[in-house]
């Protein structure tokens, strides 16, 4: 059987790594990789594959920058020819991201069979771009790997048929907890021993100067407290930069390799964030997380783990701060199935699989 795994941002390379590796034993598959190239610096991609041990990719489509529109025609009109000339049994497609829908939208035209790592989730908010990038490809994909029950359970509110749905736990968890003893044995950085770390990219908090200099505004009141590290995503480089604001009182780093950034959150006192993947992995740590969105698509990192939601609220965060300094975080839990094995249970579906059928490749060749 061979498996071809489509990956192109950063959220995308963390979840792939295990289900790769957990392929790599099984005698009758063969892999390849696809690299769209959504992601393209290379301490934005490159630095992910070294230290996560990701083989080199097959093809890399080049893609960059663009529209959502341009980013997701390219990835599609890149993609076909190249699974045309592989003719994969079955394609892996990860999280959310406009690579992730565009690849599924190319298999499911060429009758390929398409399996979501990551499946089911849902923030019900249709104004975040990777929301329409999920209903899609969930819709698309004829397996779907959920990490938490509410992912089967909003599958199964859409329609989707029971028999598609595994529910294999989280994949980025198994990267977390394969590469935490190398994050403990980092060197101490050198900011004070209570430290905030902080990531902002959706464009909801970074695109609109007004929503981007308010949090700024409450992270240099939260400095008064404690170190702010700031590891600033290209997009929000921009949109700073575009401010002109002096900021002197906040770390402001380049993006981290993932060992580095993994490092601090073990160590950091606060996160503050707007990514999803950053919820889960406090959550596992038992880290507070402050999330800077009204909704999220992991509600189990709230329900369960460490994570609240303090939306765009500068008065709401720097409560929060202050419950944290103050010793009374909220308390988390680690959710089921969030062990370090959800790549081996993908990798025992995967296996049993019938081969796909040979006449509907070549009814989609026709
Ligand atoms: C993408 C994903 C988002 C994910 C995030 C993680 C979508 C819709 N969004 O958002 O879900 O959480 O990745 O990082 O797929 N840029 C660079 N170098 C790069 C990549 C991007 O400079 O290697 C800059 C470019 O100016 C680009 C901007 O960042 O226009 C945004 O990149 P893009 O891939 O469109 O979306 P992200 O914000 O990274």
């Amino acid at each position: 059987m061979h498996i071809l795994h489509v990956v192109g941002a950063r959220p995308n390379f963390m979840k792939a790594a295990p289900v790769i590796r957990g392929l790599r034993s099984r005698p009758d598959i063969t892999q390849s990789l696809v690299h769209t190239g959504q992601h393209y610096d290379a301490n934005m991609s490159d630095v992910f594959f070294s230290q996560l041990e990701i083989p080199a990719p097959d093809e890399n489509l080049g893609v960059g920058s663009g529209s959502h529109a341009q980013q997701t025609a390219q990835v599609i009109s890149r993609l076909e020819p190249v699974l045309l000339d592989r003719r994969p049994d079955i394609v892996v497609v990860y999280g959310d991201v406009n690579s992730t829908m565009a690849a599924a939208l190319v298999c499911s035209k060429l009758l390929i069979r398409v399996a979501h790592v990551e499946a089911g989730l849902r923030s019900f908010d249709r104004e975040m771009p990777e929301e329409i990038n999920r209903v899609v490809t969930d819709r698309l994909a004829d397996l779907l790997f959920t990490p938490s029950e509410d992912g089967d359970k909003n599958l199964v509110n859409e329609g989707v048929a029971a028999e598609k749905i595994h529910r294999v736990g989280n994949v980025m968890i198994d990267t977390l907890t394969r590469l935490l003893p190398l994050a403990k044995a980092c060197p101490k950085n050198g900011f004070s021993s209570r430290f905030a770390l902080v990531t902002l990219h959706r464009p909801s908090n970074v695109d609109d100067p007004g929503v981007l200099e308010s949090i700024l505004k409450s992270l240099s009141n939260v400095s008064g407290d404690l170190d702010v590290v700031f590891p600033v995503h290209p997009r929000t480089r921009q949109r700073i930069g575009a401010l002109g604001l002096r900021l002197d009182n906040l770390h402001l780093l380049d993006p981290l390799p993932y060992i580095e950034f993994l490092s601090l959150q073990t160590r950091a006192t606060v996160v503050i964030t707007d990514s999803g993947g950053i919820q889960e992995e406090t959550t596992y740590l038992g880290i507070p997380c402050l999330t800077v969105r009204n909704n999220t698509e992991r509600p189990i990192t709230v329900t369960v783990g460490t994570n609240v939601l303090v939306g765009q609220n500068p008065v709401a965060l720097t409560a929060e701060v202050s419950k944290v300094l103050g010793g009374n975080a909220k308390p988390g839990a680690i959710p089921p199935l969030w062990d370090g094995h959800a790549a081996q249970r993908i990798a025992d579906v995967l296996e049993s699989l019938p081969l796909s059928s040979p006449s509907a490749l070549q009814a989609s060749l026709r």
